[in-house]
């Protein structure tokens, strides 16, 4: 098992990785106080039987699969369910699921009686590496996604790669382009874990000290900037600008992984022009990500509509659009406000 502080003062807290955590909830959960498991009806059947390890009366609140989760109406249910359970302000919710529960009960928990602890345990590697992390809650608007939310730090977080197993292969291809991420932006060694083993031999060890790693970089992020107002915590954004605009205009056919990788490699492109990388980063960057099985190339949407999509971002700033651009492999990038011409440039020449 490891072990990962958060150290954010009164609001530190720590992640634990290891196979096997979830068999022995009662070990990670508090011995007092009410608990709630927000959880999805899928999560409930391939895993509810965990839940018996948490060896004591806890309530189980069920919201809906994916994006569904976190709209309005499902807060007011899950407040209303927490008010008849008769939790107080020294219980705990525990999110049990993927980034879609994970935010939802994060926002639910930071705003029940101005504020109680939540314990994330996620269940898909994206959410295990990111958004689990850092205390970032949300639910979406009819007018965007995620813009209605608050930072809540969890007060802990536990990650078992044993989740992994139920998840599609494809799924995991995804999660592993946000572990590419890390390496590129701060940390080689995981680079070289993807280049000297093949995906398929990946067994659970491996994925510990993959999902460690990660864990810990993106701590060492969320302490120096903790509501991500000082442009620190923006470099976990890299490839996530182009990302969520291939994501967006492709109706979510290509997924957030996906869309990341295609990002990452307008990113390195970008940084190549700019004279910031030799051409073999962008080819080091892209071996890497073939051999995970992700797409390395600009899909064929309208670049005027991938432009407006960057636009929208909520980082644009003055019609420049936020880029996180890389220096080099495991090293630190930049935060850069850039024209639409390189990046227009930059989409067909990846075309
Ligand atoms: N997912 C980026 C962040 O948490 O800041």
């Amino acid at each position: 098992m490891k072990a990962i502080e958060v150290s954010l003062g009164a609001r530190s807290y720590p992640i634990i990785v290891g196979t096997g955590l979830v068999e022995r909830l009662c070990d990670h959960l508090p011995k007092n106080g009410k608990l709630a498991v927000i959880t999805t009806p899928i999560i409930n059947d391939l895993y509810g039987n965990l839940l018996e390890s948490i060896g004591r009366t806890h309530d189980l609140i069920m919201v809906p699969d994916g994006e569904e989760a976190k709209t309005w109406e499902t807060v007011e249910i899950v407040l209303g369910k927490l008010l008849e359970y008769g939790l107080d302000r020294k219980s705990t919710v525990v999110a049990l699921g993927g980034g879609t529960v994970g935010d939802l009960a994060g926002f639910v928990a930071s705003i029940y009686m101005r504020g109680i602890d939540v314990v994330q345990i996620p269940t898909t590697l994206l959410a295990m590496v990111d958004s689990s992390i850092g205390g970032k809650t949300a639910v979406n608007h009819p007018m965007g996604k995620n813009l209605v939310g608050s930072f809540h730090q969890p007060s802990k977080v536990v990650i078992d790669p044993l989740f992994l197993n139920s998840l599609p292969e494809r799924e995991i291809r995804s999660g592993l382009a946000e572990t590419v991420k890390y390496g590129i932006i701060s940390d080689e060694e995981i680079v070289k874990i993807f280049e000297n083993t093949p995906v398929e031999e990946i067994g659970q060890e491996v994925m510990v000290e993959i999902i460690a790693k990660c864990t810990a970089i993106k701590a060492r992020y969320v302490e120096q900037d903790e509501r991500d107002n000082k442009g620190i915590r923006a470099s976990l954004n890299y490839g996530h600008t182009t990302g969520h605009s291939v994501e967006n205009l492709s109706k979510h056919e290509i997924n957030h992984g996906e869309g990341v990788a295609i990002g990452m490699m307008v990113a390195a492109l970008i940084a190549e022009n700019m004279g910031l990388v030799d051409r073999e980063m962008r080819a080091r960057q892209e071996r890497l990500l073939k051999k995970i099985g992700l797409p390395t190339k600009v899909p064929v949407l309208a670049i005027d509509e991938m432009m407006e999509v960057m636009h929208m971002d909520k980082k644009a700033e003055d019609g420049r659009i936020r880029f996180v651009i890389p220096t080099g492999i495991g090293s630190e990038p930049l935060l850069e406000y850039l024209s639409e011409d390189i990046i227009v440039s930059a989409l067909r020449e990846l075309r």
